[in-house]
């Protein structure tokens, strides 16, 4: 194997960088090429201004610049043209086209689809597992979830820093559209309750919850959301947002253009808005948003981006294929993509549970 290319796909994920400079190391070490593909599948795809897929000459000297850089250098995309045959066809013959022996995806759930496609395909693929959801079932880390954790964690901190100083109480939402995992860690690390769409909470619940605290004698509660709460309707126990808001604005005499409408969804503002009122606590609520995306990689990060990065070119060279690559108790290992995607995502139940059973009487 003489020839290989990477890509990442995706929403991007701390130390996908740090993933695409251990493959040039190691790839360089056993005196392969390695092409980088721009904007993930898109790279592959034939276009009018890209007639011959979107590539770049990978060297050792330039990539050791960007090990510690959050985002991704090769840049990243959600493909659906590749949910095509015939688009993921024509990519295949690129790929041969340009004597492309072997090829290393790194994103998530769907880029390892995408991986195993082009294996079918005669495009010796290896996935290595890059989200900052961590829901990918059959390894403990993916690729920037730690990192993620501690970007949310510094913000926690800051927050319960300026919610103590004035009696508060905070709704933080962070990101996982399908899965708790980050708002789990982080609530672990720093918080107190959490709520995330692996179990629908209703809003009773959390203003229990929050008085319950406040019984403790916790004078500033952090309540951590994750964002599949309210994203994907009704993850949260179903509530009337409007019914219940509407008197209240009413009565504080909001103009009835500001009111709220009937059918609002629940977000971090609105269930801030609500748990004030239902509990007596003052709430306030911060979306952290974007920039668990962009944070600069943990050690932990690096250090799997590493191993994974590696592994990924030795299975390669190696002659094996359709692989996707996961951490288990610090160890490196791989299975069959297929295998690693029938399994259910992951989510620490335990760890949910003790968090959360602190607020009960
Ligand atoms: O990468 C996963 C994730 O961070 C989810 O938690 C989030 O909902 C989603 O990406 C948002 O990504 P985008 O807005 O870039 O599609």
């Amino acid at each position: 194997m003489l020839n290989i290319a990477v890509l990442t796909s995706g929403g991007d994920s701390p130390a996908m960088n740090a993933a695409v400079t251990s493959v040039v190391r190691a790839a360089t070490h056993y005196g392969m090429n390695v092409l980088g593909v721009w904007g993930g599948y898109h790279g592959l795809l034939e276009t009018p201004e890209n007639q011959d897929g979107d590539f770049a000459t990978l060297k050792l000297r330039n990539v050791l610049n960007i090990v510690d850089l959050p985002g991704t250098y090769l840049r990243t995309a959600r493909c659906d043209e590749f949910r095509r045959p015939e688009v993921r066809e024509k990519a295949a013959e690129l790929l041969k086209r340009k004597r492309i022996d072997g090829l290393v995806v790194i994103g998530g759930d769907g880029s390892m689809t995408g991986a195993g496609y082009l294996c079918e395909l005669g495009i010796p693929c290896i996935g290595i597992p890059g989200t900052i959801d961590n829901d990918l079932g059959y390894t403990e880390l993916t690729l920037g979830f730690d990192t993620a954790v501690n970007t949310c964690l510094e913000a926690v901190r800051a927050i319960r820093a300026t919610s103590r100083s004035h009696h508060r109480a905070h709704v933080v939402e962070v990101m996982g559209r399908h899965s708790g995992n980050i708002a789990a860690s982080v609530a672990a690390a720093g918080a107190d309750v959490v709520m995330v769409p692996e179990h629908p909470m209703s809003v009773q619940e959390v203003s229990e919850a929050l008085k319950q605290q406040a019984a403790q004698g916790n004078e500033c509660p952090i309540i951590v959301a994750a964002e599949g709460c309210w994203h994907d309707w009704p993850e949260m126990k179903s509530f009337d947002v409007a019914g219940f808001l509407r008197p209240l604005e009413e009565k504080a005499g909001v103009k009835p253009e500001d009111q709220t409408l009937p059918g609002t969804r629940m977000n971090a503002e609105y269930c801030a808005k609500v748990l004030e009122h239902m509990s007596g606590i003052e709430v306030r609520h911060t979306v952290i948003g974007y920039t668990q995306r962009g944070g600069i990689p943990t050690a932990q990060d690096n250090t799997f981006a590493f191993q994974a990065g590696a592994l990924a070119v030795r299975l390669l060279r190696d002659g094996k294929e359709n692989l996707a690559i996961g951490i288990k108790g610090g160890h490196v290992f791989s299975m069959p993509i297929a295998d690693a995607l029938k399994m259910p995502p992951r989510f620490d139940e335990e760890l949910y549970r003790l968090i959360n059973s602190n607020n009960k009487e």
